[in-house]
């Protein structure tokens, strides 16, 4: 089947495309690992990925993945600053709660929003926490990173949830950011994403 809708496909490909191995990076919704595990093929055993989930179900899911594809997995209190060191580090916590581990630049950031599929679908991220950790991704983007949000709009409460990501992105001013809509325009609740890269 074309991938040229497959929203997620885009994400992880505009993601990765400003990575390069030793890079860190980080994902705010690690679900099932998928798109941290495409952010580590990128940065290599050199680089390295912080990634969030709210569930042991999902951080367990992420590990399997991770581990399965050698790379070195290690559980991370969000109560202490993760040093800079090759691996990934899987935080269960709010996302918004990311600037407690004093992170240092990152040259990507994903979110990939909604509920875990085949999980519980009342635990969908939400506006507020999802908007508290954008602001802070923002504040770790190295200049030439870039920060990658995909949204379900049908899920429940996600079309608000989209429009809030929506508004916050395109308030970034554009002497700082580049900012990018991508949707499928004839699918209205089709995902969409939304993307900026830091120019200074
Ligand atoms: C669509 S899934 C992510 C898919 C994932 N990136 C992958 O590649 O499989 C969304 C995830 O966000 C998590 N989540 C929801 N609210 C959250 C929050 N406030 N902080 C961190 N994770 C959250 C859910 O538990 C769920 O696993």
């Amino acid at each position: 089947m074309s991938s040229l809708t497959r929203i997620v496909h885009w994400s992880q490909h505009l993601a990765c495309e400003v990575l390069q191995p030793g890079d860190f990076a980080i994902d705010l919704t690690a679900g099932r690992g998928k798109d941290s595990l495409a952010l580590l093929k990128k940065v290599g055993q050199a680089g390295q990925v912080v990634a969030f989930d709210l569930q042991k179900a999902a951080l367990e899911q992420t590990e399997g993945l991770l581990s399965e594809h050698g790379f070195a997995v290690h559980a991370w209190p969000i109560s202490r600053p993760v040093p800079k060191q090759p691996g990934v580090f899987l935080v269960q916590a709010c996302h918004s709660m990311l600037a407690a581990l004093q992170l240092h630049a990152a040259r990507a950031v994903v979110a990939n929003l909604g509920y875990l599929p085949g999980g519980d679908k009342a635990l969908v991220t939400r506006p507020h926490t999802t908007l508290e950790a954008l602001q802070a991704s923002l504040a770790v983007l190295a200049i030439g990173g870039r920060m990658v949000v995909t949204v379900y709009p049908v899920h429940p409460g996600g079309a608000s949830e989209g429009q809030a990501v929506e508004s916050f992105f395109s308030a970034l001013p554009a002497k700082h950011w580049q900012v990018l809509s991508l949707r499928v325009a004839n699918c209205p609740e089709a995902p969409f994403l939304m993307a900026a890269e830091r120019l200074s």
